[in-house]
């Protein structure tokens, strides 16, 4: 079997197509398609092995429409939809649009339900625990405004290397609930030990926090951070905890399990490639009581997680791609992914880290690191003076990329390179950080 032979063709796409160009349901696109995906020819590598065979992450890039004009290496904002996806997606779109209500009334419901199905499958959770939103924030939003466990006097945690709008919705709970926020500093370059032991020392000194929220992956520096570990500790001591996974599902691989967390958000139009707009709220059964019904909703029995967000009319072609996102996201495998985008951010961060110049953010080993890795000049964390690296960055060496700020210890450059990207548009990276000696 060809490496070309793991993804779905472009002519037996096209033929699913036109076959079902009469149908109305998505189930009967899916249904067309089916068998077609063949899983990678990677059985005799593993996935490390395979994360630095250029042959076949070019393969895997043909399968994308790539960015012109420039090496991008911010893909940490949203994940671009593979060609059978979008191709899936087009689809959804020509039908919704067609059948209009009769659709929405009648076959969405089901489709909808596969959807949540499939993602409650690939997170190794039970159907019923999953329910899909428009992204992260709605989720995790939810999760924080309609929190019931707290009581004036009570302390909440947070962490300066936490999402922004995640950040201020923990600070409002002060002015709502009367509470007291703390903000940890956490280390730009750490281990898993490390940022286990500066949550226990947060939890030694502010025996009175009650919710924190966690984030599994950062946005600003692509840190893992210990979940399962502190997890433990925290529910040791009374505290529940909110887990962010928006920019860790797809980016490493797991499921929900491997966590033990009991709320979580995500997103899919990340590191799944499902089209924008798409999220997850992840609660476990048994654990509704302390998260109340969205405004207006009831759940006498607590066993609704379904009633814990109210999405309304949003974007039906978007959630029926869902399926399909996530069949190529499987057909290039969680573990190959992982491991190639790691492998491309070793490549820079290695050398980068010899460089007095520069000073790298990110996982000190493999158990912390993620493909997404920052850096920024030695002594230079203005953001001004980040800004100014950017557009450097970008127009005297060709290269794109993101400013993040947030971090107690300054803002950085963030780089994320998708499964697109080639070894040598790092090398590209390598020889710009060497000049900016
Ligand atoms: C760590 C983290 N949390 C949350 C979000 C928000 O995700 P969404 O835009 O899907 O709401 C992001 C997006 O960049 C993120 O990186």
């Amino acid at each position: 079997m060809s490496q070309s032979e793991f993804l779905l063709s472009r002519r037996q796409l096209l033929t699913g197509v036109a076959a079902t160009a009469a149908l109305s349901s998505m189930a009967a696109y899916a249904q067309t398609t089916k068998g077609t995906l063949i899983l990678p020819n990677s059985a005799d590598k593993s996935a490390d092995k395979l994360a630095s065979d250029e042959a076949f992450w070019r393969e895997v890039a043909t399968h994308y429409d790539l960015t012109q004009g420039i090496v991008n290496l911010e893909h940490g904002y949203w994940g671009k939809m593979a060609k059978p996806v979008l191709e899936a997606y087009q689809h959804a779109n020509k039908m919704v649009n067609s059948q209009n209500s009769f659709y929405a009334r009648k076959d969405f419901p089901q489709d909808m339900r596969h959807a949540m199905s499939r993602v409650a499958q690939a997170l190794g959770v039970q159907d019923g625990e999953i329910v899909l939103t428009r992204n992260a924030t709605e989720a995790i939003h939810n999760l924080i405004r309609q929190y019931q466990g707290l009581q004036p006097g009570d302390a909440v945690l947070l962490a300066d290397s936490d999402y922004p709008s995640f950040k201020t919705a923990m600070l409002w709970l002060e002015q709502d609930q009367g509470v007291k926020s703390i903000e940890l500093t956490t280390p730009s370059l750490a281990d898993q030990q490390q940022l286990l032991q500066c949550y226990l020392d947060a939890f030694d000194q502010h025996p009175n926090i009650k919710l924190m929220l966690l984030t599994h992956v950062s946005n600003q520096h692509g840190l893992i951070f210990p979940v399962k570990d502190i997890v433990n500790e925290a529910n040791k001591r009374g505290i529940d905890v909110i887990c962010d996974c928006a920019q860790s599902w797809g980016l490493i691989d797991y499921t929900l399990p491997d966590l033990q967390v009991d709320w979580a958000g995500f997103n899919l139009h990340k590191w799944i490639g499902s089209p924008v707009g798409v999220g997850a709220l992840y609660m476990k059964k048994g654990s509704l009581e302390k998260i109340a019904p969205y405004p207006g909703e009831s759940d006498p029995d607590h066993n609704r997680a379904y009633s814990r967000v109210h999405t309304a009319t949003a974007n039906f072609s978007a959630f029926m791609t869902v399926p399909a996102a996530l069949d190529f996201h499987q057909a290039i495998g969680g573990k190959n992914k992982e491991a190639r985008l790691r492998y491309l951010r070793d490549l820079w961060f290695s050398e980068a880290q010899n460089m007095p110049h520069i000073e790298v953010l990110g996982g000190n080993d493999k158990m912390s690191s993620t493909g997404m890795s920052s850096f920024r000049l030695a002594g230079k964390t203005s953001l001004d003076d980040v800004n100014k690296l950017q557009q450097t960055l970008e127009n005297d060496f060709g290269l794109f990329t993101v400013v993040r700020k947030g971090l107690h210890s300054g803002a950085c450059i963030r780089i994320t390179p998708q499964v697109f990207t080639s070894a040598d548009e790092i090398q590209k990276l390598i020889e710009s950080l060497k000049k900016l000696a």
